[in-house]
Order: C-alpha cells, then sequence, then structure tokens
C-alpha cells in the first residue's frame, strides 16, 4: 500500500508546544496562565504558528505540574477558568490557529474523585478504574518501579493492598481493562472535541496496556531501556487505541500524537500505519538517549551518525505506510541549543543549523516555546531552586545511598534537568524577563534574558527568531519539503550531515555542519549539480562547488529542478 501521498494538514504544518506554567503570566502571581496565552496569540501568529499543543491545563494538585489530573473537564485554578478556555479557543480560530490538548490517561490524580472513591473498599463502584494487587510477603507485588524512583506500588490501608504508579504515588494508573473507565475518558474526549478543539497529544499512551499478570522486570543494567521495555506496548495497546479512534476520533478531522515512549521503529507501523486507524502520529525518544550513557545514565557526547541512523530507520519503517514527526525539544528535554548545539559563542549558527535540520526533514516538526529564541539550559545553583519531582526524588535517592554532594548532583541536573525547558519564557529586557511583574516566579528565570529575549530578537532582523520565521514560511506550501522523499547521501560523515528531499519536478540538499569546527567536505557523488541556495544560516554562504568548506554550525540548503 502506498498511502503517504495522501494530503493531511498535520502533515503540512507543524506544531508549537506551550508549557502554559512558564508561558506568561496575566494576573501577577508569578504562574503563566490561559488569559497570557490568549495575550500572546499575536506573537505567535507572526512567527508564523498555526497548531498549539498546549501542556494540561486540566484541574490538578500539579504534583507533576499538571500531568495529574484531578477532574479532566475543569480548568486548573491557576491557569483560570472555562469562561477563559472559551475566549483563547475563540481568539485562536479568529488567527485560524488550532489548538491541540494534552491527553494524560495512562494515570489520574490521586485526588480524582475516582480515586478518592476507589481507594475507599475493595467494593466501591470505582474500584476497577484502578489497578490493585495483593502484597506479597508484605512487600509490594512485584519488582516493578516508578519512572520517577522507587516503588511503582504504594500501599492502602483501608484495602490492605498495593495500587500501581508507574508514576509518582500521585498518579495511580488506570485501569484500561475496565469499560466502564473508557467509556468514561472517550466521553471526556468528545467534550473538548465537541467545543472546537483539534485533537490530542497523548500522555505515555504506549504505557495503557500492562503485561499479562504484571511480570518481574528482569534488570540487565540499562534501567531506562528495562523499565520502559516492560511498560510499553502491552498485548492490548492497539485494540484500545482502534477502539478509540473507532468511538471518538473517527468522527472528527482532528491530529492524535502519541508520546512514544518505548516505541521503536519497528513498532512504529502499528501505532500510525494510515490503515490502521489508530493514531495520526507518534514522537519517538530514540534520539533523546544518544547522549545518555544506557548503563550510568551519565552524559554522553552525540555521535552524529548514530543520530542520522535513528531518522534513516523511521523514515524506512513509515514509508508508504504513515507520517514521521521530529523534534528537538519539548517540556521534558534540556534546550536543544545547549545540548546538541553550542550555547555561546555559536549560539545563533547553531541554534539556527538545528531549526534546518528540524523543518527539512520528511516529518511533521514540532517545536517548543523559546526555541524560536535560542533560549538555552540555565544554572541551577541550589538544588532548592529545581521543581522537576523527577528530580527531587532523584537526590533524595542519592543521598540514601549515601551520595550526599549537592555539587555532584547539581553539576548533573545543569546538564539533564527538565526544569531547563520549563524556565518562563523570556520577552522583553524588563525584571523577571516580562513573563510576569511578580516578584517571585513559580520558576528562576534564566538570568541570560537581558539578551535573550523575544522582543530584542523581534528587533533584530539577522536573530535566531527571523531565521525561524523564514524557514517556517519556506516550509509552508513547498510540496517537495512536506512530501518529497527522503535519502541521507552520506551515513558515516562524524560532522556533516547531508541529504536529500525530492520529487520528479525538484530536489532540495541539505548540508549541516554539526561541529564547531569549520569542515571541509566533498560533496557526495551522488549531487551533480546543487542549483540555488535556498535558506543558509551565514550571510556569504556560496553557491556550487565540488567541494565546500563548511563554516561552524553551518546549514545551507539548495534548490534545483530535476534534470
Ligand atoms: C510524560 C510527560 C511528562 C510527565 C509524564 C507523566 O512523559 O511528558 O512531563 O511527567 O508523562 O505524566
Ligand atoms: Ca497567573
Amino acid at each position: 500500500m502506498n498511502n503517504t501521498t495522501t494530503q493531511q494538514w498535520w502533515k503540512e504544518t507543524f506544531v508549537y508546544q506551550i508549557y502554559p506554567r512558564s508561558f506568561k503570566d496575566s494576573n501577577h502571581d508569578g504562574i503563566g496562565d490561559l488569559k497570557g496565552i490568549t495575550q500572546s496569540l499575536d506573537y505567535l501568529k507572526k512567527l508564523g504558528v498555526e497548531v498549539i499543543w498546549l501542556s494540561p491545563i486540566f484541574k490538578s494538585p500539579n504534583d507533576d505540574n499538571g500531568y495529574d489530573i484531578s477532574d479532566y473537564q475543569e480548568i486548573m485554578d491557576e491557569f483560570g477558568t472555562m469562561a477563559d478556555f472559551d475566549e483563547m479557543l475563540a481568539e485562536m480560530k479568529k488567527r485560524e490557529i488550532k489548538l491541540i490538548l494534552d491527553l494524560v490517561v495512562n494515570h489520574s490524580s490521586d485526588e480524582h474523585h475516582w480515586f478518592q472513591e476507589a481507594k475507599k473498599s475493595k467494593d466501591n463502584p470505582y474500584r476497577d478504574y484502578y489497578i490493585w494487587r495483593e502484597g506479597k510477603d508484605g512487600q509490594a507485588p512485584n519488582n516493578w518501579v516508578s519512572m520517577f524512583g522507587g516503588s511503582a506500588w504504594e500501599y492502602n490501608p483501608a484495602t490492605e493492598d498495593y495500587y500501581l504508579h508507574l508514576f509518582t504515588c500521585k498518579q495511580p494508573d488506570l485501569n484500561w481493562q475496565n469499560p466502564a473507565l473508557r467509556k468514561e475518558i472517550y466521553q471526556m474526549m468528545r467534550f473538548w472535541l465537541d467545543k472546537g478543539v483539534d485533537g490530542f497529544r497523548m500522555d505515555v499512551i504506549p504505557f495503557i496496556s500492562k503485561q499479562e499478570g504484571l511480570p518481574d522486570i528482569q534488570y540487565t543494567g540499562q534501567l531506562l531501556f528495562d523499565i520502559v521495555n516492560q511498560y510499553a506496548n502491552g498485548p492490548q495497546v492497539h485494540e484500545f487505541l482502534q477502539e478509540m479512534h473507532r468511538e471518538v476520533l473517527a468522527a472528527y478531522e482532528v491530529m492524535s500524537v502519541g508520546e512514544g515512549i518505548g516505541v521503536y521503529a519497528k513498532d512504529a507501523y502499528e501505532y500510525v500505519g494510515e490503515d490502521r486507524k489508530e493514531l495520526n502520529l507518534i514522537y519517538y525518544f530514540d534520539h533523546m538517549f544518544l547522549d545518555r550513557d544506557a548503563k550510568t545514565d551519565k552524559p554522553i557526547s552525540l555521535e552524529l551518525p548514530r543520530l542520522k541512523q535513528v531518522i534513516r530507520d523511521w523514515d524506512e519503517a513509515l514509508k508508504g505506510k504513515g507520517w514521521n514527526t521530529f523534534y528537538l525539544n519539548n517540556h521534558d528535554q534540556p534546550r536543544s541549543v545547549s545540548r546538541f548545539g553550542e550555547d555561546t559563542q555559536y549560539r545563533y549558527a547553531s541554534a539556527t543549523m538545528l531549526a534546518t535540520l528540524l523543518f527539512t526533514l520528511k516529518a511533521t516538526p514540532f517545536m517548543y516555546q523559546g526555541e524560536e529564541l535560542g533560549m538555552t539550559n540555565t544554572t541551577f545553583t541550589d538544588i532548592e531552586d529545581l521543581n522537576d519531582v523527577w528530580m527531587r526524588n532523584l537526590w533524595a535517592k542519592w543521598q540514601q545511598e549515601g551520595k550526599n554532594n549537592p555539587k555532584d548532583f547539581l553539576a548533573f541536573a545543569n546538564i539533564t534537568s527538565r526544569d531547563h525547558a520549563r524556565t518562563p519564557f523570556q520577552w522583553d529586557d524588563s525584571p523577571q524577563a516580562g513573563f510576569t511583574d511578580s516578584e517571585k516566579p513559580w520558576l528562576l528565570v534564566n538570568t541570560n534574558y537581558p539578551k535573550i529575549n523575544a522582543q530584542e530578537a523581534q528587533a533584530d532582523k539577522n536573530s535566531i527568531w527571523h531565521y525561524y520565521q523564514k524557514i517556517i514560511s519556506l516550509r509552508k506550501g513547498n510540496h517537495t519539503l512536506i512530501y518529497g522523499d527522503y535519502t541521507d547521501l552520506d551515513p558515516q560523515h562524524p560532522q556533516v550531515f547531508v541529504y536529500v528531499r525530492e520529487t520528479k519536478e525538484e530536489k532540495i540538499t541539505v548540508i549541516l555542519n554539526f561541529s564547531p569546527q569549520e569542515v571541509i567536505y566533498e560533496l557526495p557523488a551522488q549531487i551533480t549539480h546543487l542549483g540555488e541556495i535556498f535558506i543558509s544560516n551565514y550571510p556569504d554562504s556560496q553557491g556550487e562547488a565540488a567541494h565546500t568548506v563548511l563554516k561552524p554550525y553551518e546549514a545551507k540548503v539548495y534548490c534545483a529542478a530535476q534534470s
């Protein structure tokens, strides 16, 4: 079957993710909110944004910043009211901006009324909304661990047994085997779709079906992979997603995108094959694991050929069958310019080189707030300044293991913490970067805001912001960049990434220097004619040449008619 040529709006656009807590505060409490987003829509429109994904905005005690929902049909107190939501949605529609909500249904909050009921007694009608097991010799039912550390089981005194939580103990896992629960979720999805939202990003969706009998994990020493591989892709996940499609999604022209934790290229087709009727898109983690040692979790440097391999594998897996996504940043990852680029001397060059990659692959690009400014990682100097529940639990674990040196922990956090992505959006050079007029933003503002901010970036014609605006507009409506075939021309080169995107009529060649060094690069023999410069990140990029000198982090894109 060859149907990737089906044209869909969600293939032709890109997604801009907002982490509402950190975007814009409208009422002086130091926490971003819905009104703040509404006030910022013109800024986003100017950049070229057509689709916004909002991290969760629903009622939540915020153990995991909204990824623990206590009422799926109410707005989080700090973020505003349902009237604010309706106004925001109406203002988006006015500007032809689509809205994707975060669907967090692997687990709820323990403060959700379902769980409040379920934990009361074994015969409570909501008991089967969650996953309960008897302990083993006074211990947890099996050796599963939470993604955020510690056992994945919590004892409940009233029923004298344990409930499962793959994340914190305030995030009990929902029991998808219960049809009544599934019905409630579908109902809730329809509530939002009927309001006019354009789809869902589905949180840890590969985890919703658990392995039969909940067998112990066989630890091999690669902790994260051991856990994730046990929890992802359970036996009924596709049955559930097909049912969700039938019951809900099929009736709407919307976008569904799964967070593909534990999903590898070999599994991709089953989730997003166009004839499978499950999800439209899924985003993978393979490239996020390339700069971490799987055994020690220590940061290691990225080997470019491994990144190319990931991209080739996914392209291959879905060619003619489904559609890919690509991202370098989101609310769970450190900032891409600090991680894959260089955030001091070559901040402009490396951020724009990464933008070029993001917007020229055969995949729907997902970008994250502040990426267009080249926002960088911050430097945490006090563990108390970290908010991320994963980091806080990890520090507790280090201390239990006798690793008590805060300096060592901060060194690790300053590379890996999710908080890097969550520092407030840098609007201008006024106090707190214009994010809030409270003196206390919920998370510290990065001190580089006087230099790196949206006002400055928009005023400077040669900024990262303007490069994003340009490449966004170049991709829009460009058939070759959207639908053209992808071929990696030099899989093994350690510094240079070269690929073509082509249709019968046109060929676009992308040349990226992934290194801070100048590289003298012999063009692969397949390239006989580069054509015109389409976009580049140095002002004096040269035209055709058999070999080319690439400046640090240089990106050059050429376009030629097919001969
Ligand atoms: C996803 C979210 C992350 C959250 C976790 C639990 O990975 O992106 O932020 O902590 O799921 O919901
Ligand atoms: Ca606020």
